[in-house]
């Protein structure tokens, strides 16, 4: 059994740390301008001119059975969907606004299509939802709101009122946790209350637990399901860590206590999470590969984001994408699912170039070839441990040498506790090709 041991949380992280690869879902008006989900934000769009894009949301070509089988074909065994982002415009049917999908073309309930697909699917269902929220009346003028630049930002913000705010993020939270059956995660977007205000306007602060009530928020969660995993961006310490768009090089740790924590890596296929037509840094195959090898190999989930189009579809590059995913999942997925980071005896092996995860049983070990060595690798420190050797991809024999690298090799490294394996010089047709090893 895997020796490391998480920091316990209230929520129920068990089935989490073995399904390792989830989709995560941006998706809401910004998908029609098509440039960044922060968009109203970044050109300062006021309302009135946000609205065409509520009045013109047509999703006629979403079908939330493709998009589940998309996910799980990619290998994915849960999703966490926008029901809310922070142009505050709901995906869902709410009681509490008209600004939501509903009341525009669309005109029915996407996050019950979702929820209902993907659980058909059989993937556990996550819940975004944005503290953030740049329309509602009552939400604060701040330093990241789309009204920030205003010459009269401080008098509109005069009678608004973030108890009245905090509430509704409440009633919301109430309605997304009842009405749509058993929920897994809940995914709150963010705070920031150590922000810098803009120069010359030091009322504008950052916000936190205190402004979103965050106690509260998340009591209100948990009274209704008491299982269910919450993220961290509450301000307020939770189940779920969430390094955003980089790669960490260790397992998280807790920042005070030093104890391991339960995480996950959200990352997107390019620069960002909304649908964006013109941006180009689509991530090679290679690295999506390797993303996922990473975080496992350190103990941690990735969470892959997709952003569909306006019409409700993933676009080619997205399944281009998942498809990369799909075809070494199918070959090597045993690597992935209910693996983690090698024991730290055994990772003390890891050749250069490669990662290793291994199955929380202990008994097989993975090693990840990021780069593709010549006719032999050498592995110090498993000669005697190792009982057999495959590549996981075909299931074909790879021969083992120990002590020594082979009788030719002058000068060669030869020690008593190297494990040699015998590779095909040619590398295998994998972007990661996985080397399974049965542990003794
Ligand atoms: C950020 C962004 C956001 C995205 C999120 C995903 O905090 O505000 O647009 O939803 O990260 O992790």
């Amino acid at each position: 059994m895997s020796s490391y041991v998480t920091r316990k949380t209230p929520g129920d992280t068990s089935w989490f740390v073995a399904d390792r690869f989830g989709m995560f879902i941006h998706w809401g008006l910004y998908a029609l301008p098509a440039r960044h989900e922060w968009i109203k934000n970044r050109e300062c769009i006021p309302e009135e001119k946000y609205q065409k894009y509520f009045e013109h949301f047509d999703p006629d070509l979403y079908d939330a059975r493709a998009w589940a089988k998309a996910a799980k074909a990619a290998g994915m065994k849960y999703a966490v969907l926008t029901t809310k982002h922070h142009e505050g415009f709901c995906m869902f049917d709410s009681k509490f606004t008209d600004y939501k999908c509903t009341n525009t073309p669309a005109g029915r309930d996407l996050v019950k299509e979702y929820v209902d697909a993907f659980r058909a699917e059989g993937l556990k269902v996550g819940f975004y939802y944005s503290l953030i929220d740049w329309h509602h009346p009552h939400f604060t003028i701040d330093v990241l709101h789309p009204r920030r630049n205003d010459p009269d930002a401080f008098e509109q913000n005069q009678g608004r009122d973030m108890k009245i705010y905090a509430q509704y993020m409440r009633d919301q939270v109430t309605e997304l946790l009842t009405n749509y059956g058993k929920i897994d995660i809940l995914w709150f977007d963010f705070s920031y209350p150590n922000r810098d205000p803009l120069p010359g306007r030091e009322w504008m602060k950052g916000k936190g637990r205190e402004d979103w009530e965050s106690e509260k928020l998340i009591a209100t969660a948990r009274a209704l399901q008491p299982n269910i995993m919450i993220d961290n961006r509450a301000d307020l310490e939770q189940d779920l860590w969430t390094p955003e768009q980089y790669q960490v090089t260790e397992w998280v740790k807790h920042k005070e206590t030093g104890e391991l924590v339960t995480w996950e890596a959200c990352q997107t296929f390019s620069g960002s999470w909304g649908y964006h037509r013109d941006e180009s840094t689509w991530k090679s195959p290679e690295m999506l590969i390797r993303m996922l090898v990473n975080t496992v190999s350190l103990g941690g989930n990735l969470l892959m984001n997709v952003g569909p189009t306006a019409r409700g579809e993933f676009d080619d590059r997205a399944k281009n994408a998942l498809a990369v995913y799909e075809r070494w999942m199918h070959f090597n997925s045993r690597a992935i699912y209910n693996c983690t980071m090698a024991e730290p005896e055994i990772l003390k092996t890891l050749p250069a170039d490669c990662r290793y995860t291994q199955s929380r049983d202990g008994k097989r070990l993975y090693l990840h070839l990021f780069a593709y060595p010549f006719g032999h690798l050498e592995i110090r420190g498993l000669a005697g441990k190792v009982d057999y050797a495959q590549f996981l991809h075909d299931g074909s024999e790879i021969l083992m040498e120990e002590g020594k690298v082979n009788h030719f090799s002058e000068g060669a490294s030869q020690a008593d506790d190297l494990l040699v394996l015998n590779l095909p010089h040619v590398k295998p047709d994998m972007l990661v090709p996985v080397i399974e090893l049965f542990l003794k």
